[in-house]
């Protein structure tokens, strides 16, 4: 019991005095919404991931997790909200769609930035 209040106290000093960065959010975001983390099909940086090769009726296959760091922020928002095959649907806010968005190209050229 003191165990536990001594991490309730812990974690709330700790709180207090953090503050996160949208920057941060958005990488929480992407590697733990509410559900399976988008990394785990996407790739840490949304450059694509092959996730699993079988066999289908005698011939290989590929279930790949297409890169979603290269598609325009219209495609992003609209294929996110879409019924997909093979991927979880995740009910996000316009918010976080952004913050994603914006998480997998935080390491573009500047100059592409703005806008
Ligand atoms: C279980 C694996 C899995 C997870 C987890 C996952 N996806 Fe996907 N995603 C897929 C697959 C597979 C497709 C391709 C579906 C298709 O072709 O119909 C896809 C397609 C997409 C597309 C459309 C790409 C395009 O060019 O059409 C976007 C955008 C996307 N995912 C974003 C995300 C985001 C953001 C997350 C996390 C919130 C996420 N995905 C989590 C498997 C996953």
């Amino acid at each position: 019991m003191k165990y536990i209040l001594f991490l309730i106290l812990a974690n709330s000093l700790f709180c207090e005095s953090t503050f996160i960065t949208p920057m941060e959010y958005a990488s929480s975001l992407y590697k733990n919404p509410r559900g399976i983390g988008c990394q785990k099909c996407h790739g840490e940086n949304g450059e694509g991931l092959l996730i699993a090769k079988y066999i289908h009726k005698g011939k290989e296959k590929e279930f790949i997790g297409p890169q979603i760091n290269n598609i325009s922020f219209e495609k992003f928002a609209n294929e996110l909200s879409k019924r997909k095959r093979g991927m979880p649907r995740y009910f996000l806010t316009d918010s976080e769609v952004q913050a994603l968005y914006r998480y997998l190209h935080r390491n573009d050229k500047k100059s592409e930035k703005k806008n």
